[in-house]
């Protein structure tokens, strides 16, 4: 809900997560800068994927290719030509909204007003009420499922009945005329290329134009045969990549949701042609596995399989999370086929095929794609972990429970007071965990309101030194969730924070 977004994005401000870029300068729409906290956790969430598809993998291997690429590169995979946004434009206004995010907004709208038409009938009709029959039959309603048909038929598209229930209420404010009130100040659907371009070149006659690229996944493709030989790769055999791309999109909002600047992190996985439905389901369930794996509550991830599908693709689902503004995608999983090697051989000249030693046989792989947004899923762990507790002496506190692993602290050090020595035993401690974790030092305020600050913050531990420590070198542990303080050695300490952040 709304309320809970804005909490969203002002804690994450708070506590040093993410900075609207250029603040200074009043911002830069849709781009924005991590923070203190929000480069480690944005690092932690990397080295997480990392190190499931990559270290934890055999068959997998890593690499990082460059954010340029031959322009020719968007020529084959098809960026240069399909790669657009149809947009509209609005003549009250003199606004111009991206066409997929309006249909979102009206289909969200529309189903408001649907609602309340079932829930007037069903008040009327009581136990003899029909949900089904009413939404088919009701004039009203099927001037409304008219209205949107109408929209989508401008824009060369169609609505599936089902479509309209799976579209979840995205606006806070429609800042544009309302259809629904019988303003029709729509005028042409414009194409837009969503690519930044720039150049190569010290003069402007001899400089060639460049893109940004818009996915990392063509850095993969293009070195694919590249990275076989040389890795010695037999099929099945992935290429996984993290980095920058860049968008030019229309209706850039919902905070690090949708970017102009964002980080994917993608894995391409080279197979034989006729077992794509295979490694399609397993990759499936690989994939929601390693979600499930961080503990953000399994209600809160959903399939959407695809009906209409992009050019390359013979198989396409969304992984949905459900952030503060509902259920949305935060990951593809696609099956390619063999549609990006084929157009870089036909663009390159190039073959780009493998030899399968069993078959003795050359083809040309098919793709098994799985690609996330980092900052998407950034959203995900920062909104879902963000709660407001109510405690028993009738306070309430506001904690980050992020999962340990991915927490940018794992353990803050307080000395119980600033005098008796208390502050050296605890920069001795942070000296010794700092090797392995990355541990803070907090001597400022009142015990408790430390406790507060590194609960909003995330910290999984915080460690007090007090006047006993001087006696038995012993130190309490507070643990953030429970908030339960247990008295330990300073020697276990290690292993007591590895055991909670190791995976
Ligand atoms: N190579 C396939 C590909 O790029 P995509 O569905 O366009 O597929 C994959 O993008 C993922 O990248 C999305 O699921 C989303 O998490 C992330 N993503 C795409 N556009 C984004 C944007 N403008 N801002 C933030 N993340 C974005």
């Amino acid at each position: 809900n709304d309320d809970q977004f804005k909490k969203v994005i002002s804690h994450a401000k708070e506590y040093g997560y993410v900075f609207q870029s250029s603040e200074i300068y009043d911002g830069l729409s849709a781009v924005y800068d991590y923070a203190q906290n929000g480069a480690e956790l944005k690092k932690n969430i990397r080295d997480y994927w990392w190190k499931a598809m990559v270290q934890m993998n055999e068959h997998i291997v890593g690499i990082d290719a460059a954010i340029f690429m031959h322009p020719t590169t968007w020529k084959a995979s098809g960026h240069v030509d399909a790669f657009n946004d149809p947009l509209i434009d609005n003549k009250d206004s003199k606004k111009r909204y991206r066409a997929d995010v309006l249909i979102e907004d009206y289909c969200a709208k529309i189903e408001g007003k649907i609602d309340k038409e079932v829930a007037k009938a069903e008040k009327r009709f009581g136990d003899a009420f029909n949900k089904e029959e009413f939404v088919s039959t009701n004039p009203r309603v099927l001037g409304y499922l008219e209205k949107i048909n109408e929209i989508l038929s401008r824009m060369g598209k169609s609505l599936e009945a089902e479509d309209l229930a799976d579209v979840k209420a995205l606006i806070e404010e429609l800042e544009i005329a309302d259809p629904l009130t019988g303003s029709r100040n729509w005028t042409d659907v414009k194409q837009f290329n969503l690519m930044f371009g720039t150049k190569l070149g010290a003069s402007a006659e001899h400089a060639m134009d460049l893109y940004l690229r818009p996915e990392t996944a063509q850095g993969i493709f293009v070195n694919f045969l590249n990275v076989q030989k040389t890795g010695r790769m037999k099929i099945p055999f992935g290429i996984a990549q993290t980095g920058k791309a860049f968008r030019n999109e229309i209706v850039a909002r919902q905070f690090i949701f949708r970017m102009r600047e964002f980080e994917q992190m993608e894995m391409q996985f080279f197979i034989k042609p006729g077992t794509q439905k295979e490694w399609f389901d397993y990759w499936k369930e690989t994939r929601m596995k390693w979600h499930n794996s961080l503990g953000l509550g399994e209600e809160n991830y959903r399939f959407h399989d695809h009906d209409k599908l992009a050019h390359y693709a013979d198989a396409a689902t969304d992984i949905e999370f459900k952030f503060p503004f509902g259920f949305k995608e935060l990951e593809g999983i696609h099956s390619r086929t063999d549609f990006d090697l084929k157009q870089h051989e036909e663009f390159s000249g190039k073959k780009l095929q493998y030899f399968d030693h069993e078959d003795n046989a050359s083809y040309t792989p098919y793709v098994l794609e799985t690609s996330i947004g980092l900052d998407r899923m950034f959203l995900a762990v920062f909104s879902n972990a963000l709660v407001e507790e109510a405690l028993d002496n009738n306070t309430t506190r506001t904690v980050l429970k992020l999962p340990a692993v991915l927490a940018p602290v794992k353990a803050a050090i307080l000395p119980l007071v600033k005098k008796d020595g208390l502050p050296d035993i605890a920069k001795q401690i942070l000296e010794d965990l700092k090797w392995d974790f990355n541990v803070d030092y907090d001597e400022k305020d009142a015990v408790g309101r430390r406790y507060r600050r590194q609960d909003a913050n995330g910290t999984p531990f915080c460690i007090t030194v007090d006047h006993d420590t001087l006696e038995d070198n012993t130190v309490t542990i507070r643990h953030r969730d429970t908030m339960e303080q247990k008295r330990v050695k300073i020697t276990d300490l290690k292993d007591i924070i590895k055991a909670e952040v190791d995976v």
